[in-house]
């Protein structure tokens, strides 16, 4: 990929994504993770409809959360059956919007939400395959921003199923076939991922004779990746055979799969393989201090970042022409949004950078466009290549646009699920 090339026949901002990166970055995971197993890919990280048809081509199923992501995983060429709705907050609209797509398998959190799921089913007379969103009793040593073992709205505590399982045990249209242990994110030490994999496998058999036949354990994943960083995806080369000994010994039919296993992943998927070009708009002093102002911030990445649902971003942008020798000066990088958060580099060392000059932030092909203040200030959003190796396959861009109505015209104000629930 010739960032420099892309950047003059397209503009800045732009995002750049390589699909040959995206395969390689399967195939180093599927190398590392035990055979055989299920891989959900992560719609949040990047919904672009041609990173997702790759993974799907490629063996991945879909893992979504929202009716956004259903439509993108749809378009994409995944089949409705291969998706799961994940989330805590899953509203009568948006299952109701999922069954009608065809969707089939939910994760349920909660005793209300399989009531609503239920319900839902009942009304529209599908039958529903249900994993249980687990949050174990332990937390896990090791882990970034965790989702287990501590209070969580993610999934229904270990020890509250084991002591009431009557709430969990589905009937009627749903079956109860699973569990789903997804417990954080950015996990980038192997004894870390191994801990999670064991706590979380523990917590399946541990919870198997309180359900019945477990059909599916998702075991999550978390599978770190620099991001907005230089640097390479981790490799974890005893990770395959560690999974492997904890599987035997925790669920011991799984090689046959009862169960069968599943992970999940969005970030080492699809980080690689994108890179954000940012144009150099303005450089000044100001009280002594230098600034250089870019044609992109916060708005389109790292919002999630000053949410802290993302480590913080100091993004390392690449100056991408020649550099060699240039002076550095402390600087201060910002975007061009009206707020003091939009700031990339603070007072750090940085290459004297002119107007018009090309920057490139590497690793930013999750939680890059999506994950970010889109909305704010209403700058167009960047273009986004995809490129495979040298050839680009496509060029387009995000259009937030106001249409008249609800997203879903079929919802309804209210939750047609309530009455049922209390
Ligand atoms: C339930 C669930 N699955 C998968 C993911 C994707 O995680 P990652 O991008 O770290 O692989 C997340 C991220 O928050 C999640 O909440």
């Amino acid at each position: 990929m010739n960032l420099t090339a892309i950047a003059e026949q397209y503009g800045t901002p732009a995002y750049v994504y390589d699909l040959a990166a995206i395969r390689a970055a399967h195939t180093d995971l599927s190398a590392m993770l035990p055979g055989p197993a299920k891989l959900y890919y992560s719609l949040k990280a990047n919904p672009h409809p041609l990173v997702v048809g790759q993974l799907h081509r490629l063996g991945c199923h879909a893992e979504v959360s929202s009716a956004g992501e259903i439509d993108a995983a749809l378009a994409a060429g995944v089949d409705a059956h291969h998706i799961l709705l994940t989330a805590p907050g899953k509203s009568a609209a948006t299952v109701s919007y999922a069954l009608r797509q065809g969707v089939r398998r939910f994760s349920l959190d909660s005793p209300v939400d399989l009531r609503r799921v239920a319900w839902l089913a009942e009304q529209s007379g599908t039958d529903v395959r249900c994993l249980l969103r687990v949050n174990a009793d332990q937390p896990v040593a090791g882990l970034g921003l965790t989702m287990t073992g501590a209070p969580s709205a993610f999934g229904a505590d270990a020890s509250w199923i084991e002591a009431d399982p009557a709430q969990f045990r589905g009937g009627g249209r749903v079956r109860i076939e699973g569990l789903h242990l997804y417990m954080g994110t950015n996990i980038a030490d192997e004894d870390a991922l191994i801990a999670q994999f064991d706590t979380a496998a523990a917590t399946a058999q541990r919870l198997g004779p309180v359900l019945g036949e477990l059909i599916e354990v998702d075991l999550g994943g978390g599978f770190g990746a620099p991001y907005a960083q230089t640097g390479s995806r981790p490799l974890w080369p005893s990770l395959r055979p560690r999974i492997e000994q904890v599987l035997d010994t925790r669920l011991p039919g799984w090689r046959d799969a009862r169960p069968a296993v599943a992970f999940e992943s969005g970030r080492y998927l699809a980080g690689s393989s994108g890179s954000l070009l940012c144009g150099v708009v303005d450089v000044k002093t100001s009280k002594g201090k230098t600034f250089v102002v870019l044609d992109t911030g916060i708005n389109h990445l790292g919002g999630m970042a000053g949410l802290r649902r993302l480590p913080p971003l100091r993004p390392a942008l690449a100056v991408t022409g020649p550099d060699d020798g240039r002076p550095t000066t402390r600087t201060t990088v910002v975007g061009p949004l009206c707020t003091p958060l939009d700031t990339f580099v603070r007072d750090a060392d940085f290459p004297e950078v002119h107007p018009g000059e090309l920057l490139a932030v590497p690793n930013v092909g999750a939680y890059g466009l999506t994950a970010s203040l889109l909305g704010f200030l209403g700058h167009p959003a960047p273009v986004e290549v995809v490129c495979d190796g040298d050839t680009v396959l496509d060029v387009s861009h995000l259009v937030l646009a106001r249409e008249p109505g609800p997203y879903d015209p079929a919802v309804t104000a209210a939750d047609p699920a309530v009455g049922s629930l209390v």
